[in-house]
Formats: structure tokens, sequence, C-alpha cells
């Protein structure tokens, strides 16, 4: 059902809480049903990816219940898992699908995972090249690049890995088959990403060094304690909101406890350097940080982006896109070739959608080069069943004369459900 939006000069002012972060609530669920004893989750997301992840260990003999944000696992320990009778459907979720095959590879049984139609596009060999190295039998489309994946589990070896892509799910897919594996894993990262696995393995009670050249290591044969996981809010949706805010006229908007981990916040460095009107007020910290953050309406200018600070903002690019069409001067975003393999291919649909509103953007082979600032007009618009796709043509529409339409919003519901009642609630 396509989702018509149309505003008139609207100016945003209020406070929300963003839901859950994407990345650590994933997390708690695999954490929590590796582990033996009862796990507690509060502030879990309840979008659609994170759902898919609490249906696949479900389906592995897992006892977990949702009670509103709030998330009770009772485990056995990853020992006791069944070999499932049906596929693991993963869904829309990369991460889902990308580290289950870390955890699926050294276990005793056979399991078969397979998700959607962008799912069935995503490069999986990144993950299965070192698993194969570590020991792992995984079968798949285009020897093991595509789902489904047929996975047979079997005693895994430690290994020593230098990553070739900047990739958090890679980095954790190893991580969490070399908790099982036989000897110390060494893994080395081109650029640091994010480190949700490595601060909730040692939140679950597992040691893991980190060297002074950045590589990981972490020895085999380790068995997690339960745990209870404190979730914040996520900064790549609360990106959304302060997109929102910056490039309308006379917002303020508080959101409350953002996640603050400086492997994630790059989406704050670019908008300072832009040029931002924005109060960041650190929380007190408990496993992973959190911030509170007041945004308000900003006369932005154009900047470059590339290099480390791309993993950090990796998720944002999207929206940072759209402001940069409203900044004056050229924003160019370089070494984001990843985002090629995204949901959908994130540079193609970006360009391809701002274009329609009028936005002067131009692709790149790893990346884009967008002039501002630039008056946006209502629009068709496709979301590719990306997420990110739907709310940055939401956004957008704030700024946009005319009306936009958005083909499936209901992809939106991935990561941030209610994201355009929330954002309307703000409206004066
Ligand atoms: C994620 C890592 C990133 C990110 C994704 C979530 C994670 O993917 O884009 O949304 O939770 O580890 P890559 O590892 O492919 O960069």
């Amino acid at each position: 059902m396509t989702l018509t939006l149309s505003y008139s000069n609207p100016s945003l002012k209020g406070t929300i809480q963003v839901p859950g972060d994407k990345s650590i609530s994933h997390r708690a669920i695999m954490f929590g049903s590796m582990a033996a004893g009862t796990t507690t989750v509060e502030g879990f997301l309840l979008g659609d990816d994170c759902l898919s992840t609490i249906s696949c260990f479900r389906k592995l003999g897992v006892d977990i219940e949702l009670t509103g944000k709030s998330v009770t696992i009772k485990s056995a320990g990853e020992e006791s898992w069944q070999e499932p009778s049906e596929v693991l459907d993963t869904g829309n979720s990369g991460t889902t699908t990308r580290l289950m095959l870390g955890l699926l590879a050294g276990t005793s049984f056979h399991s078969v995972m397979a998700g959607d139609e962008s799912i069935a596009k995503r490069p999986m060999k990144r993950i299965i090249n070192p698993l194969r190295e570590m020991g792992a039998d995984i079968r798949g489309r285009q020897d093991g690049q595509y789902t489904p994946l047929a996975i047979q589990g079997t005693k895994l070896q430690a290994i020593n890995y230098t990553l070739p892509v900047a990739s958090a799910q890679v980095k954790s897919a190893i991580l969490l088959a070399a908790l099982k594996a036989e000897g110390k894993t060494v893994i080395t990262e081109p650029v640091p990403t994010r480190d949700h696995t490595e601060i909730m393995l040692e939140h679950f009670g597992a040691t893991l060094t980190k060297r002074n050249d950045g590589a990981i290591e972490l020895e085999g044969g380790q068995k997690l304690k339960a745990a209870h996981v404190q979730v914040p809010g996520d900064i790549s949706s609360a990106a959304f909101m302060i997109g929102a805010a910056l490039i309308t006229e006379q917002s303020e908007v508080l959101l409350t406890n953002v996640g603050s981990n400086p492997t994630r916040t790059g989406i704050l460095d670019v908008i300072k350097q832009m040029g931002a009107d924005v109060d960041w007020t650190e929380r007190a910290v408990e496993g992973e940080p959190s911030a509170d953050l007041t945004i308000r309406s900003s006369k932005l200018k154009g900047i470059e982006i590339g290099g480390e600070l791309i993993p950090r903002l990796i998720d944002e690019i999207p929206l940072i896109a759209l402001i940069a069409t409203q900044a004056h001067g050229t924003t160019i975003i370089k070494d984001a070739e990843e985002l090629r393999v995204k949901e959908t291919d994130r540079i193609a649909a970006v360009v391809a959608e701002l274009s329609k509103m009028g936005a002067d953007i131009t692709a790149t082979d790893d990346g884009m080069v967008i002039n501002g600032p630039t008056a946006l007009n209502g629009a068709d618009m496709k979301t590719y069943g990306d997420h990110r796709l739907g709310m940055m043509a939401a956004v957008a529409a704030l700024a946009a004369e005319g009306e936009v339409h958005i083909d499936d919003p209901d992809c939106i519901a991935v990561s941030f459900p209610n994201f355009v009642e929330q954002m309307n609630s703000l409206i004066n």
C-alpha cells in the first residue's frame, strides 16, 4: 500500500525515545541463547529483523519470551540446541544470516537458512571463506555465495584471519565460531568496525584480548554466562530524526538514550562538520554507552566524507545524502563501495530516488557527489524493500514541495516500527 506524505513548512518540536539498537538486540538474543541460564534483555528492538532472530532461535529449541520490549531467554547452553526441522527464515536480516552462520558452523547438527529476495542477493562468501578455513561445511548457490545455505555442523579449528572488507558482520561471525573452535583465533581488521560483539562477549563472561596493533585474540572453548542486557536507542534510527530536525525550519528535538558507542557515531562527526546545531550529553555508562541529544534546525555546508569514517556511519549514508541536498556547497562521499551490497544497492537507489525529487546528485563507483542546496519536489519514491530508503523518502517529504508517495512503507518496520507516526507526532 502506498503512503502519501505532504507537508507545508513543517517544524518539529518535542522528545523522542528511538527504538532499541538493532545490532545489539540481535546479539542479545544470540548470546542469551548460547549462555546457560536466564538472560534478560530490556529495550529490545521490536523490528522485523530482530523478530527473525528470535524465530530462528526458537526453532533451535531455545525458550524465548517477549513481553513488550523485554525479553527473557532461558537456555541450557548451546549444547542443548536441537536440529531444526524447518528452514531457519532470516527474513530481510543480513546480521541474522551472517552471524548465525558462525554459530551454526560449530554445532553437531544440520540446518538450512534462507531469507527474502534481498537476502538471496547478498554476498555470503565473505563469511563462508573464513569459516571454511576453520573447517566449516557450508553449501549454497554459487559455491556458497548465496542463500539458501545448508550447514552441516562440525568441529572447528582456530584461524589467523585478516578481513578483506571492513565488516562487523564478518568479524562477528568469525568470533562466534572461534568461541567453539580449538585454539586461539586472531582477527585483524583493515579499519575498525562496530565492536558490539566484543563488548557483549565480555559482558557474558568471555575473555578476549585487543592487541596494540588492533588485532583481536580469542581463545576457543569458552562458555558464556547468562546476563542482563540493557539496549540503548539505535543511533542509526535516531539519524533520521536528526535529519528531520536539521532540514526543517525552527525545529528542536530531544532524542533520549541514544547509543553513543564511538564505532557508531560517525553521523555526529559529519553533522558537526556540516555546521549542525547539536548538544550531546553522555549518560552513565553501563555496558554500551548512551547519550541524550538535542538537535535544532541548522544551515549546513557540504563536506567530504571517506576513509576510516565510513564504517562508523555506513548505514546513515542515505540520510546524509538527503541532508547534503539541503547543504550549501558540494558533499563528496567516497570509499563507500560496501553500499552496493546492502539491503539494496544503496548508491544506485539513493541517487535514483533523490534525483526524482530534483536533487543534484551523481553516483560514483564508491559513493556519490551532491551539490546543494536544491529545492525538492514531490515524487513517486521507491523503497526497493529497504527500510532506510523508506525513511529517507519520508524525511525528504518534510522538505519537499508537493506530495511524496512511498511505494512500500511497511519495510520501515525492519528497524523502526511506527517511524512515520513518531515523526509526525513532532510536527506542530
Ligand atoms: C551490522 C554491521 C554492518 C551494518 C549492518 C549491521 C552488524 O554491516 O551495515 O546494518 O550488526 O554487525 P557490515 O558488517 O556488512 O558492514
